[in-house]
This record gives structure tokens, sequence and C-alpha cells, in this order.
């Protein structure tokens, strides 16, 4: 097959182009706008194999996604490319209305335009798959409630709100113009090639740096992590056997609290690389994120039933991988660490003080 990845140089999206040029004999055209979040330096494991190719497009540049999709003929595009950073939301949420809005709504008209012009044969393979997050569904505070695929939309954060909105229109794109899509709605992944903005790899990397660690609020917030390889097969059953129409919500089945997240990477590290000092003393306090959700927990039950797939890594075994592969990928880090990066990660944790 031959699959457009839109933004494949971003964390997910770099794990699903890997899975597929390792585990498959389909092409990849990876399209990505390489915005701070996105960097080729997370491709270069597959870069030279034939069946990679990248475009540096945007997607709300409609004649430049169209030229693409016209040139390389996908059988299937999984489009992951977006604004993904809840705290940047916050304090800037126009890159998140036009990426996540703008974006999958130029994407999709480019897409039914191609599809509309397909032979039947072809039109009958072809899928859109729309990856989204679980934080559509808003907060689980004070239940034991799982997100099923049934749960009411309820986003509290800009981006939240911005990515809820793309799933309706993808879904409005189906149900009016049959264009055949799919959606996932994923927890929080983590692993290898994660930029150092999000909770672990940050909490990773100013531990080794000797810099506070940052908990928001009372650090009792609950995520569902699930490893970001086991999220690309998952993408890759979907995108591939799922029924067109459906949607499927992925998670790891491992709620932590915040604390804990930060104190096991602390005890990973006292364990791999030993400083004078155990690196729980660097966890600092910090003011709350506005709106914060206090739980997200995803009943996986649904894709498992329908396609069998179930994670294989348990959080231990997760995050021991994870911290390691940040001790051993020093250049990458120091790759992706460019101004843009420092300034606003420095910015945000100097106005939480
Ligand atoms: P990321 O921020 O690491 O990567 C996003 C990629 O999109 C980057 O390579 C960036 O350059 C590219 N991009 C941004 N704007 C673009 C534009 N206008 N045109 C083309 N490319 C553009 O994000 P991620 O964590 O890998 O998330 C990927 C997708 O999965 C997102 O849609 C996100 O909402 C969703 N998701 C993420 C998680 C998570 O825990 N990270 C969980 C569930 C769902
Ligand atoms: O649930 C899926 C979502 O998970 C994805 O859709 C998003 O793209 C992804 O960024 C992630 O969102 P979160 O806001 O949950 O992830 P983040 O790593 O930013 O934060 C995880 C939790 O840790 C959250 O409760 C906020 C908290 N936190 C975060 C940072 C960066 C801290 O306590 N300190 C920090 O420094």
């Amino acid at each position: 097959m031959k699959i457009i990845v839109t933004g494949g140089a971003g964390f997910i999206g770099s794990a699903v182009v890997r899975h597929i040029i390792e585990n498959t004999v389909d092409q990849v055209l990876v399209l990505d706008s390489l915005t701070y979040a996105g960097n080729l330096a997370s491709l270069k494991t597959v870069n030279k194999d034939s069946r990679f190719s990248f475009s540096k497009t945007d997607i709300t540049d409609k004649a430049a996604v169209m030229e693409q999709i016209n040139a390389f003929q996908p059988d299937v595009i999984m489009h992951l490319a977006a604004e993904s950073h809840v705290d940047r939301s916050i304090d800037g949420p126009t890159d998140f209305i036009h990426t996540n809005i703008i974006g999958t709504f130029t994407l999709l008209e480019a897409a039914r335009n191609f599809y509309d012009k397909l032979p039947a044969s072809k039109q009958a393979q072809f899928r859109f798959h729309h990856i989204s997050t679980d934080e559509v569904y808003g907060d689980l505070e004070g239940t034991t409630d799982l997100f099923t695929e049934e749960t009411p939309y309820a986003p509290s954060s800009p981006y939240s709100a911005s990515k809820a909105s793309s799933d309706h229109l993808v879904r409005a794109w189906h149900r009016t113009y049959g264009l055949p899509v799919v959606i996932t709605n994923c927890s929080n992944n983590y692993g290898p090639y994660h930029f150092p903005e999000k909770l672990i790899p940050l909490v990773i990397l100013n531990a080794l740096a000797g810099k506070a660690l940052p908990v928001y609020g009372n650090g009792q917030q609950i995520r569902d992590w699930l490893y970001v390889e086991d999220h690309a097969r998952a993408l890759y059953l979907v995108a591939t056997q799922a029924e067109i129409g459906e949607t499927y919500n992925i998670g790891g089945h491992n709620e932590k609290k915040n604390i804990e997240v930060v104190e096991a990477i602390c005890h990973l590290l006292d364990e791999l690389q030993p400083a004078d000092k155990k690196y729980s003393d660097l966890i600092t306090y910090v003011n709350d994120r506005p709106g914060h959700d206090l739980r997200y927990a995803i009943d996986a039950e649904k894709i498992h039933a329908d396609l069998g797939w179930k994670p294989i890594e348990t959080f231990e075994s997760g995050l021991r991988k994870t911290v390691e592969w940040y001790l051993n990928n020093n250049e990458w880090v120091n790759d992706v660490k460019s101004g843009a990066y420092m300034s606003w990660v420095e910015k945000n944790y100097e106005g939480r003080k």
C-alpha cells in the first residue's frame, strides 16, 4: 500500500513511520511542515529506505497538499499533523485553531477531491484515518468511569476543543460526502523521540540537568499512559483493517497520578545514572494549569475485541526503555532543543513559580 502520514516528523507520527517501514512492505510519504515539534532527526533510522519519502508541506496549504496527494496516489491517509501541547494552547490558541481545525478541513477537502476521481476499485480500498485524543471527552474527575466510544464530547482546553472540532469535521465528511474515514482517540503516549515540553521527557531531561521538576498543582491528576510503539501498532491495524466509519479508543490500562510518574522517573535515574543527591529532591510544586482536567482513562475493549489489539509494554517496562533511550540519545535531544524550544519552556516555568 501507499500511505501518507501527516505529522510524520513528530513524536507519534515518526513512530508510525518507523513501524510501517520496519514491519511492512508499504510505501510512506510524510507531509510535515516541520514546526518546532517536528524534526527529521526522528526519522533518520528510516530515511534512507527507498519506500520512504518526505515533503515539507503545510496541511493548511490546499494547493500544496493536492499536489502531493495527486503525485503519490495514496491508498491511505493517516492524519496526525497537529499542534499538540495543552499549555501552549492556553498561552496562544491561534496556531491550534489554524492547524487542527483549518488544517484538517483543508486535508479533508483535498482527500475528497482525490477520492471522488478514483476508479471504483481504488475507492473501495481508500481510507482517511484521523488520529485524535481522549481529551475530547473532557474530565473524569470524581468518578471511576472510563471513556468509551459513546462518551459525549466535553473538551476543556483550546487544544482539546480544536481536536474535538476536527473529529466532528471528519465525521461530517463521512456522513455528508461519503468519504471513507476511521477515527481513533488515544490516551497519553510516552516513549522515545517525545518532545521535551511534555511531562515525561521534560522531567527526565530536567533531572539530568539538575533543574527543578515542575509538578502542576498537587500532582494528583491522573493520566492513562501508553507506550508510543503500542499506539503505532494499533494505528496501523485501524488504518488497514477497521470498518469504514468506525471509531476506536486506544489506551494503556495504566492510570497513574502525575506525582507517581515523576517519582518513578526519579527512582529509575537514581539506579541508572546516580547523582550526589536523590533526583526526587528536585521535585517542585508550581501553579496549576488553568482548566486542568483531573483524570483521563480509556476503555480499550472495542479495539481488542474487533482487531485483537492490546498493549505489549507495561508502564514499568515502557518507562525503563524510555529513560534508557534519553540517556543514550543526547544527539537527538540537542538537535531538537532549538532556541524556540528553550525560550518557551523556560517562560512557561517562570510563569508558574
Ligand atoms: P507532535 O507535536 O509531536 O507532532 C506534531 C507534528 O505535526 C510535528 O511533526 C509538526 O511539525 C507537524 N505539524 C504541525 N503543524 C503542521 C502543519 N500545519 N502542517 C504540517 N505539519 C504540521 O504531536 P504528537 O504528540 O506526535 O501527536 C500526533 C497526533 O496525535 C496529534 O494529532 C495529537 O493530537 C494526537 N494525539 C497525541 C497524543 C499524545 O500523547 N502525544 C495522544 C493522543 C492523540
Ligand atoms: O491525553 C492525550 C493527550 O496527552 C494528548 O492529546 C496531548 O497531545 C498530549 O500532550 C497529552 O496531554 P497532557 O496535557 O496530558 O500531557 P502533558 O505531558 O503536557 O501533561 C501530563 C500531565 O502532567 C498533565 O496533568 C499536566 C502535568 N504536568 C505537565 C508538565 C509539562 C506537570 O505537572 N508538569 C509539567 O511540567
